[in-house]
């Protein structure tokens, strides 16, 4: 597999014909993507500084991170990813009949063990699909580049490794397209980032491309907060490993024994709130850039949060943000929804020119 570092957008056109004369997928990385251990640095040092501490969630997905998150989704409290998977293998062919021959963009694909039923959909309507996974994590995309190869050789693949908004510029390329953001990861966005990421994300598309939104709904705590307390302990790993990647990546030498994983549904505001609470004083070194960080005992630093929706608040805010609802998919307990959506032509969040 060819890896491309610093990619100037244009070249993703030569690339694909690349990719399409069966010389196999590719992985690109925007040249103006960040370094990825000074992006860690700087964040990390900001969220650290004081009180309320916070660590950006993107940062969970290192190796190691990926390597746990898919675990988590085998998880049998862990009922987002089966059920989504289940909803997308009854729909695709019905999205593909809607979306018409497009090519795919995954935002956040990780392992994309679940859009192999959109593959297999669009494969059973062309000879061939163009599909561009988006991660910041390498470990990610290699994964998913190699599985997908081996199951679909039909299917050109060039994956991005880059955040999501880094490879919004390559959108006007690609159209017509289908974006896909799956797993409820527009969940780990507040209200205020979700609505800037859609607008961001619309003003990249063209009018009439589609996007492919999973959404975990709200539904009975106890169900919630299980899926996020697994009894294997797989998520309490994942959230103390951002901070032994902080040990590996920034030398923070933090006692990970001190960690307490705790996840919690806010009732008033939706969500689910997961902390890594310190059981012991903590004083560190973040090199670079050399900030000096004490987490009292007792304190804690929030990792992630995970929104939950209903679809009758949600559908109007997307709608605000660019996006018309073709198609709600969901399954029977309507826990989860796989919405449909298509970029609006006019918008009234939308700031100059369409
Ligand atoms: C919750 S997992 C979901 C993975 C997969 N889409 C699924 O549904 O199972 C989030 C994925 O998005 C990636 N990710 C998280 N934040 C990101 C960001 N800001 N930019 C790009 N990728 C990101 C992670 O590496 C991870 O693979």
């Amino acid at each position: 597999m060819d890896t491309f570092f610093a990619s100037p957008e244009p070249q993703i056109c030569r690339q694909l014909s690349e990719a399409s004369r069966g010389r196999g997928p590719r992985i690109v990385r925007p040249s103006a993507a960040a370094d990825p251990v000074q992006d860690f640095a700087r964040s990390a040092a900001a969220g650290l500084a004081s009180p309320p501490r916070r660590l950006e969630s993107r940062f969970l997905y290192d190796a190691q991170g990926s390597i746990l998150f898919d675990q988590i989704t085998a998880q049998p409290e862990y009922y987002l990813t089966r059920t989504e998977a289940s909803i997308l293998a009854a729909n695709a062919a019905r999205i593909r009949a809607l979306t018409g021959p497009t090519n795919i963009m995954e935002l956040g694909a990780g392992s994309a063990a679940k859009t192999d039923n959109l593959l297999r959909a669009w494969l059973e309507r062309s000879k061939a699909v163009c599909y561009f996974p988006v991660d910041v994590s390498l470990t990610a995309l290699l994964g998913a580049c190699k599985s997908i190869s081996a199951r679909f050789p039909a299917a050109r693949v060039i994956a991005v490794n880059s955040e999501y908004a880094e490879a919004f510029p390559l959108l006007s390329q690609l159209s017509p397209v289908l974006v896909t953001f799956l797993g409820s990861s527009i969940g780990n966005f507040s209200r205020l980032e979700m609505t800037s990421f859609c607008l961001a994300l619309a003003a990249s598309m063209r009018p009439g491309d589609f996007l492919l939104l999973g959404l975990d709904l709200v539904k009975r705590s106890s169900v919630l907060e299980a899926a996020y307390n697994d009894r294997a302990g797989v998520t309490e790993r994942f959230t103390r490993n951002i901070f032994a990647r902080m040990n590996r990546e920034l030398g923070s030498a933090i006692d990970l024994e001190s960690i307490e994983h705790s996840a919690r549904y806010q009732a008033e505001l939706e969500q689910i709130e997961i902390d890594a609470c310190f059981t012991k004083r903590q004083a560190f070194l973040l090199q670079p850039p050399g900030r000096a960080i004490t987490i009292a005992e007792g304190e804690s630093v929030r990792t992630e949060i995970s929104r939950k929706f209903r679809l009758e608040q949600v559908i109007p805010e997307l709608n605000r943000c660019g996006f018309g609802t073709e198609q709600v998919f969901s399954d029977e307990r309507r826990w989860f929804a796989l919405l449909l959506l298509r970029r609006l032509p006019r918008y009234s969040g939308q700031s100059g020119r369409s």
